[in-house]
């Protein structure tokens, strides 16, 4: 998904090379999220005029053609006061070239140029509302119309400050966005705002902060008119593109609205994540929907369009704990590959300070107030995409078995499609490993609009999620860089497992079964260690599998979630076709599929669907497959076929999805090494899919 990252020293001298490196290094922190082409702008050697550097493809390509220009852009020229802006494009409206890739400008002296994260929906009639105008489009995105319409704005109200015009813009559009603005006419100046995409600012100071928070400065109602409304006055073209809906805009003009922080001497980091900032700062804002952060004169001051009554007033600065060293590789070729092996850890980190393995106590300070009320709901509903949605599958039956209430598992999308009735007593919780998915996030939105109570789960502090939901548990996995998701599915998992052992510690028909999963919690990091060590023989068969077509994956109950789960990771990563198969379901067509040349594997465990899944095997075997299966250490029965087997640790039936999931990652990330595949960043797909 795209990434922003801005730049902005106030009384702070840099060297152009400087600047410009500081970008591009923000650009490849971001590279995880996904992108097709890179592009950063900054200040002319003069400082005149604006210089934009764009490249289809890797950040890589762009800093090699930032060196191609480094006697134009004089990167030994030192600057006291300028903003930067970058962009990682991954490409929603118009093919990846140099001409979609952001920065965007206005027009062709580059009054003001723009980076955008999201999709505006309304941009056709914003673009025939500035043709009518006069303006030429040169590229074929939604995004050229925003950078247009300000440019469009300013000349009609050139007393506007840069924040009005953008706040004026803002109320036009529809969509998503997060929106990081540059302009020659307002040097040294930047203006941020989002709705629905991420954005947050870093703020590095010489020496501490004298506030932890900035207030939000609201626009007063009895003032004038907003620039759109003026236009409307001596222009019957009014708002032939907008949001009828949306309040219209006062200006408060007042010199009073920048709210100085006290040390003058300021860089401003804005970001659509912690991960572009954390090595410069870890004193950050997380921004909201509507807010509009403008820098001036080196302050920061936030305003909002009032909306309603019960806006906060002011955003607090908060502190990461996040660590550099956390987001790098280490020893490892690939972020996939060391977040795999993280899984020993990360899976502690998950359950650290919640569960007491020796009282058997179970505590989610997150949700805790709330239980009495989850008690008493309708049902559970658990939403999510893609690998999120898995670990809902994945942790169902055991919530139903120790919550006893009715489980309702969603596609966040077709869950909105249906407009799926909720109620106030419903409980819904929200499972997303950024916190930022744009269909979880609608879904959130739909769900706490008709009253249900709203549990987060999420891996991101901060995150839009997070923040919008009631009450949530954080899944605490760490940073997860590689598109592909590993460490934060066997974290959901373990956090869903935790709220059933809450939901159920006062039952004590249950004791026993909580006693068990308690103890399964407690022996994981060590078997999760043993499965790590089949690496190298699941790297052999890689070899066997990575020039198939295919890849049938077949289990049931407590592992049907990771038949699904390997399947997207193979798909995922190595571009090869893979199914994950309801064991049960085999004889209602899936069985067509098999002859001697069809590869497949199945996840076999001694639980209560054994014999089931032994009939399915032996379905298998009499169409002359040759399935690889996974079973559980030393299990005769199984290993007296004779196929390829990888034995895996014996877990409590509930928990063992978790142990059978890591083959499956290490199996797929094998094969796209092999197909020379890019584990990290595999073609089409975004880390943050922020848009629906
Ligand atoms: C998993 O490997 C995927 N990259 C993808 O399915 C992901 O889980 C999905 O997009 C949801 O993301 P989220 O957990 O950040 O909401």
């Amino acid at each position: 998904m795209c990434g922003i990252f801005a730049y902005l020293n106030y009384l702070t001298p840099k060297k152009r090379a400087e600047i410009l490196e500081l970008l591009v290094n923000g650009l490849k922190r971001l590279e995880y999220r996904g992108y097709d082409s890179a592009g950063v702008a900054v200040d002319t050697a003069d400082d005149k005029d604006i210089a934009i550097i764009k490249k289809a493809g890797k950040v890589a390509l762009l800093e090699e053609e930032i060196k191609n220009r480094s006697s134009e852009l004089n990167m030994d020229g030192s600057t006291d006061i300028h903003c930067g802006i970058a962009h990682t494009r991954w490409a929603t409206h118009g093919v990846p070239n140099e001409v979609n890739c952001h920065p965007l400008r206005s027009d062709p002296h580059n009054g003001f140029v723009l980076v955008h994260n999201g999709i505006i929906t309304n941009y056709k009639e914003v673009k025939v509302f500035l043709e009518k105008k006069g303006y030429k489009f040169e590229s074929e995105t939604d995004t050229e119309v925003i950078v247009k319409l300000i440019h469009h704005f300013y000349q009609k109200h050139p007393s506007y400050s840069f924040r009005e015009l953008v706040e004026s813009v803002v109320q036009q559009l529809e969509g998503a966005f997060a929106l990081c603005f540059k302009s020659k006419f307002f040097p040294g100046e930047c203006v941020a705002t989002r709705r629905g995409s991420p954005l947050l600012v870093g703020i590095k100071t010489a020496t501490r902060l004298a506030t932890d928070h900035i207030p939000i400065l609201y626009s007063k109602e009895d003032h004038p008119t907003s620039p759109i409304n003026k236009d409307a006055d001596s222009n019957s073209e009014h708002r032939p593109y907008g949001r009828a809906d949306y309040p219209t805009l006062p200006r408060t003009g007042s010199t009073s609205e920048f709210e100085p922080l006290e040390d003058k001497q300021v860089e401003y980091f804005f970001a659509s994540d912690a991960s572009a900032i954390i090595e410069h700062t870890n004193r950050v804002i997380y921004f909201e929907d509507d807010d509009v952060a403008a820098v001036k004169n080196g302050s920061l001051s936030i305003h909002r369009i009032r909306r309603g009554g019960d806006d906060p007033h002011k955003r607090e600065i908060t502190t990461l704990k996040m660590e550099l060293q956390q987001i790098m590789k280490g020893n490892y070729d690939f972020f996939m590959q060391k977040e795999i092996f993280e899984q020993p850890d990360s899976v502690i980190n998950t359950m650290r300070g919640r569960v007491n393995f020796e009282t058997g106590n179970v505590v989610l300070g997150g949700i805790k107030d709330y239980i009495p009320e989850i008690k008493r709901c309708r049902r559970l509903m658990l939403i999510g995409c893609g690998t999120s949605y898995h670990s809902a599958i994945a942790t169902r039956q055991l919530l139903e078995e120790l919550t006893e209430l009715p489980v309702m598992v969603e596609l966040a999308s077709d869950f909105l499609d249906r407009t799926t009735p909720v109620f106030r007593d419903d409980v819904c919780f929200f499972i997303s490993q950024s916190g930022e998915t744009a269909d979880t996030l609608m879904a959130l939105r739909y769900c706490k609009e008709r009253g249900a109570l709203i549990v987060g789960i999420t891996n991101t502090v901060g995150s839009s999620i997070c923040r919008e939901s009631h009450c949530g548990v954080h899944i605490n996995a760490g940073p997860e860089i590689g598109v592909a998701s590993t460490k934060a599915y066997t974290s959901q998992f373990i956090s869903l497992v935790m709220f059933a052992l809450v939901m159920s510690e006062d039952r004590l028909s249950l004791r026993k079964r909580r006693e068990d999963i308690i103890n399964g919690l407690r022996n994981l990091q060590d078997q999760i260690r043993q499965v790590l060590k089949l690496d190298d023989k699941v790297k052999v068969l890689a070899g066997d599998l990575y020039k198939k077509k295919s890849l049938l994956i077949m289990g049931r109950g407590f592992n049907f979630a990771t038949c699904l789960e390997g399947a997207l990771k193979v798909k995922e990563l190595t571009y090869m076709h893979s199914e994950g198969i309801m064991a049960g379901e085999l004889k209602h067509g899936p069985l067509a599929l098999i002859d001697e040349a069809m590869p497949v594997m199945m996840i076999i465990m001694r639980d209560p669907v054994y014999v089931k899944c032994m009939n399915a095997l032996q379905q298998v075997t009499a169409r002359d497959g040759k399935p690889i299966i996974i079973c559980e250490e030393g299990d005769k029965e199984t290993l007296a076929y004779g196929y390829k087997t990888l034995e895996i640790p014996k877990t409590v039936d509930c928990l063992q999805g978790i142990l059978t999931v890591i083959p499956m990652q290490l199996l797929s990330f094998h094969i796209a090494v092999l197909k020379g595949c890019n584990v990290d960043c595999p073609r089409n797909l975004a880390k943050s899919v922020t848009v629906e």
